[in-house]
């Protein structure tokens, strides 16, 4: 199975979503075969990849219940909305409100997306796991199923605020379910003509030097339309500043998580 990266901050707007979907599409466009997990009810990120509708049998909801315990019989094989490139895409569903409210009561649920992943994720060589706005029990279940978590974190002053309480908890999680969960930071939202993103990114670069990423993500209007369009900024505006520094941090990304392996 593949490296699944989960993509989380318990901060809603601060470009997750957009993230797990630029990423997404830049190692599928290097010809990696990408599976995206919409596990947010709010389903940004099947939206913003043109996928409005949950799946009718076989969605995220019947993966999880399944490996939890809850539903017996195996959903149908085929759950994935295929995107251009190969990007393959597993929705996202509003009644994943009501099955993280039942999670506490499942013995050991924070296991229950790593074991979805062990049934359907064989085929990938990355799993992005885009999360909701909280550290709550279905961000837990992505912390314990993933290698590595990439933190977003916009170059704005009160961007930093919290982050210290999500590093807590990875490091709890690391402490529980999963000892090898490692994490990086990637500065998005970066406004070059702005003070504060300098003085925020030289704070961030002084914090944590090696786990930040050294390409940022400027501030582009273009990511917004491309939201609205229903498609990845790859797509919608393949020369975008946006679309080429996602493009770039594929690099780097592709370079962390492969050099070990040749
Ligand atoms: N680099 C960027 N430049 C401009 N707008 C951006 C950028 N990245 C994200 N956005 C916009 O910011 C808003 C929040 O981004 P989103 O990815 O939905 O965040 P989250 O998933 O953390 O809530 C969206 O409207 C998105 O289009
Ligand atoms: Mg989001």
């Amino acid at each position: 199975m593949g490296r699944t990266l989960a993509i989380v901050n318990q901060k809603g707007g601060v470009a997750k979503t957009t993230t797990c979907l630029s990423l997404g599409a830049c190692l599928a466009e290097q010809g990696r075969r990408v599976l995206l997990i919409d596990l947010d009810p709010q389903m940004n990120l099947s939206v913003c990849a043109g996928v409005r509708d949950p799946l009718d049998d076989g969605g995220i909801v019947d993966w999880l219940a399944q490996a939890l315990g809850l539903r017996a019989t195996h959903p149908p094989l085929v759950p994935i909305s295929l995107l251009p490139n190969g990007l393959h895409l597993l929705p996202g569903d509003p009644s994943l409100v009501t099955l993280e409210q039942r999670l506490l009561e499942v013995p050991s649920y924070e296991l229950g997306l790593r074991k979805m992943l062990n049934a359907i994720a064989s085929d990938y060589e990355y799993v992005l796991v885009d999360c909701s706005p909280s550290l709550g029990p279905l961000t837990i279940m992505a912390l314990t199923a993933a290698q590595h978590v990439v933190i977003p974190v916009p170059a704005d002053y009160l961007a930093a605020w919290g982050l210290m309480q999500l590093i807590t908890t990875i490091e709890a999680v690391k402490g529980r379910t999963n000892p090898s969960l490692d994490y990086s930071l990637l500065c998005v939202m970066f406004d070059r003509r702005n003070g504060i993103s300098h003085s925020m990114l030289a704070r961030l670069r002084a914090s944590f030097s090696d786990r930040l990423w050294k390409m940022v993500i400027g501030l582009d209007t273009r990511v917004r339309e491309a939201a609205a369009a229903g498609e990845p900024i790859l797509r919608y505006a393949p020369k975008s500043r946006a679309a080429q520094h996602y493009r770039q941090w594929a690099q780097e990304i592709l370079a962390y998580f492969e050099a070990s392996d040749v």
